[in-house]
């Protein structure tokens, strides 16, 4: 993901990274209400493909360097990259679902983590804390600003959270990353401070931004089906990610169904609104 420096899309490529985004905000609302206790994380994959085709949509994921499904599943201690199958979901289990959509040549990147049936407080607070912290980073995002900045926030918001109730693990081994006509771009996209400022932000620069908690350390391990990442120490964990777009009018959430307006009007940061620039 280096050296190929950074695509600035047009106003009229981002409505086509906009829909790309809306197929995978639709796909995981619908994904979302069919968790339950009982269903497969295969099942959900089923249903992710059915939903993202039947937009007229391709499903990114599947056959990406052979991976095998249209969505990763990761389940309580997984991190990410969780492959769907015959597992079946248990209430008390936190599940992070992470979904990829292409139209017309564009791709959108989202992922939620939500609880199956009930889950223990602390699990909650993690996904919540984890949440806030991708919108902190979404609200960093201001045209002359740094790539920096993004990660800085979300280290900040998770600071604030370790000294109100608890400290996580902050995942650094992956990161998010730039996004457009492939999933991956340049630059990649820490989710934590780093010392180098890296690309300045400027409206046409769309990224994927996808924090990851732990509620222990930060080392992760690889599985042996050769994707899967889950906690070294076992911990439970919890991820999301949004596709956002900055336009001259502040960011635009391309995968989230109101465009991030609700949570951007929450934060007193300028936005485009559901429907973009213009
Ligand atoms: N959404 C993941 C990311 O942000 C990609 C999933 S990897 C795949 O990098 F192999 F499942 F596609
Ligand atoms: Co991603």
């Amino acid at each position: 993901m280096s050296g190929r420096g950074v695509q600035i899309k047009t106003a009229e490529q981002l409505r086509l990274m906009r829909a790309a985004g809306l197929v995978v905000a639709h796909t995981l609302e619908r994904l979302v209400s069919a968790v339950a206790a009982g269903i497969t994380t295969g099942e959900l994959d089923r249903l992710a493909e059915a939903t993202i085709r039947n937009a007229g949509a391709t499903p990114s994921f599947l056959g990406y360097h052979g991976y095998p499904g249209s969505i990763c599943t990761s389940v309580n201690d997984e991190i990410v990259h969780g492959i769907p199958g015959s597992r079946a979901l248990c209430d008390g289990d936190v599940l992070s679902i992470d979904c990829g959509a292409i139209v017309a040549g564009w791709h959108g990147d989202a992922a939620v983590t939500v609880p199956v049936g009930t889950i223990a407080p602390g699990h909650a607070q993690l996904v919540r804390d984890t949440h806030d912290a991708l919108w902190a980073g979404i609200a960093a995002m201001r045209d002359g600003g740094w790539l920096r900045d993004i990660g800085a926030a979300v280290e900040a918001l998770v600071e604030t959270r370790a000294a109100a109730h608890r400290a996580y693990g902050m995942v650094e081994e992956y990161t998010g990353h730039g996004i457009g006509t492939e999933m991956h771009q340049d630059p990649d996209v820490p989710n934590f401070r780093t010392r180098q400022k890296g690309i300045r932000l400027r409206p046409g620069v769309v990224l994927a931004i996808e924090p990851m908690l732990t509620l222990g350390d930060p080392q992760t391990e690889l599985l042996d089906d050769g994707w899967t990442v889950r906690s070294a120490d076992r911990s439970v964990a919890a991820h999301f990610e949004h596709t956002v777009a900055l336009t001259p009018e502040g960011p635009w959430v391309l995968t989230a169904v109101d465009g991030g307006a609700t949570r951007l009007e929450a934060l007193g940061v300028p936005h485009p609104g559901p429907d973009g620039p213009g």
